[in-house]
């Protein structure tokens, strides 16, 4: 077809193993629906000369097999882990691009925090010290300590003061959980300390953070997961929302912590109180609006945002994190296939959409 869109999904590969297979054979037959080309390719895959790219499809047998494509309309960076060579290559600008290159947790918390208006959703948060972690121990009845580079509540660990003493709990680098119970802020300090030292992932930094009371049913931390992106018309747009509800006695929600997913309103009026929860629903597309907004103004254009949101106890929202390069499963496990489907649609409409526009400007 002369007239179809070929788009680019670049990510990473070992041989034919991609890291989200199951979505991205999705991707690829939603294209299809769309009336676009899509391929998978990594940053080693493009004959800049040539002016071609080796792209992967699935194959038959569940596989994939590759092909040469010509030169992608729109490129959507689904890279998720910095690969050697990956940020040279992107620094490059071969592609028209759906997203920009994004930063990790702790530069975004310091550039949001820069806004006024953001500071009031943002969980106070420094630089990882010892003198910070005194400070914040001092100020709040829990305390978070995590990687400013992590995922995947991989690191987290929470600090919470209780009756003689201090409880500690969290998730180690294999998701393995750990406990402590100390009597001291020194030996809590310390043990703290070890575990910034043994969790770091390569040169990373730790951020010390004001702990949210996130228990908003007995014991198990939740969060609301927001997934907001550009439509077909190029504007930013609510796809859906969920809440995650975490395991027993854990620090975080994370679905891959054996988080469960369920249904914003009905929780939420079930804990708050239908005018409440609606208050809140109304100010969370408030802050994914602004945040969004935001985001753009420094680092370009973006194509979609999983924004993780903490409402506490007393029904204050603020923001836990941004994630560029979200997953769509929260959808699947509150069973809403149409709307994971919808959030796999939206990011190639709007590359489909980009595409067009770039055309006829140029
Ligand atoms: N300041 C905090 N207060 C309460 N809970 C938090 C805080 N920071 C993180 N969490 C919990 O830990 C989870 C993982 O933290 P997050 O910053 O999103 O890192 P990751 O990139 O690993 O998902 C959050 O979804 C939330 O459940
Ligand atoms: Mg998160």
């Amino acid at each position: 077809m002369a007239n179809r869109k070929l788009i680019g999904i670049l990510t990473w590969r070992e041989g034919t193993t991609f890291k989200e297979p199951k979505y991205f054979r999705n991707l690829i037959n939603q294209g299809k629906e769309l009336g676009a080309s899509v391929f998978l390719f990594s940053h080693r895959d493009v004959f800049v000369k040539q002016r071609r790219v080796r792209g992967y499809v699935p194959d038959k047998q569940g596989g994939w097999r590759s092909k040469w494509f010509r030169w992608p309309e729109v490129v959507i960076d689904r890279c998720r882990t910095r690969q050697p060579g990956y940020l040279s290559f992107r620094r490059k600008k071969h592609f028209l691009y759906a997203n920009s290159v994004f930063s990790n947790k702790w530069n975004i918390t310091e550039y949001l925090w820069t806004d006024k208006t953001m500071r009031k959703w943002m969980p106070r948060t420094e630089f990882y010290s010892e003198k910070a972690l005194q400070a914040y121990i001092e100020d709040f009845p829990i305390v978070y300590v995590k990687p400013g580079n992590g995922t995947g509540g991989r690191s987290v660990l929470k600090i919470s003061k209780i009756k003689g003493g201090f409880l500690l709990i969290g998730r180690n680098k294999n998701l393995q959980h750990k406990k402590w119970q100390v009597t001291s802020r020194d030996a809590m300090v310390q043990r703290v300390n070890l575990w910034v030292d043994q969790e770091q992932i390569r040169n990373g930094h730790f951020m010390v953070q004001q702990g949210l009371d996130l228990e908003l049913q007995p014991d198990r931390p939740s969060d609301t997961r927001l997934l907001i992106q550009k439509d077909q018309q190029g504007k930013w747009s609510i796809t859906g929302l969920g809440v995650r509800v975490g395991v027993l006695n854990s620090a975080t929600s994370n679905l891959h912590n054996g988080g469960r997913a369920t249904d914003f309103t009905i929780f939420m009026n079930n804990r708050f109180g239908e005018v409440k929860s609606k208050r809140i629903l109304h100010e969370c597309h408030e802050l994914a609006y602004y945040t969004v907004q935001k985001l753009e103004e420094k680092y370009g254009r973006m194509l979609e945002f999983g924004l993780d949101i903490g409402i506490d106890t007393s029904g204050q929202i603020w923001l836990i994190e941004v994630n560029p390069k979200p997953g769509r499963d929260i959808f699947l496990g509150m069973g809403k296939a149409k709307l994971y489907t919808k959030a796999v649609r939206n990011p190639l409409a709007y590359a489909m959409w980009l595409a067009e526009t770039q055309k006829n400007n140029s």
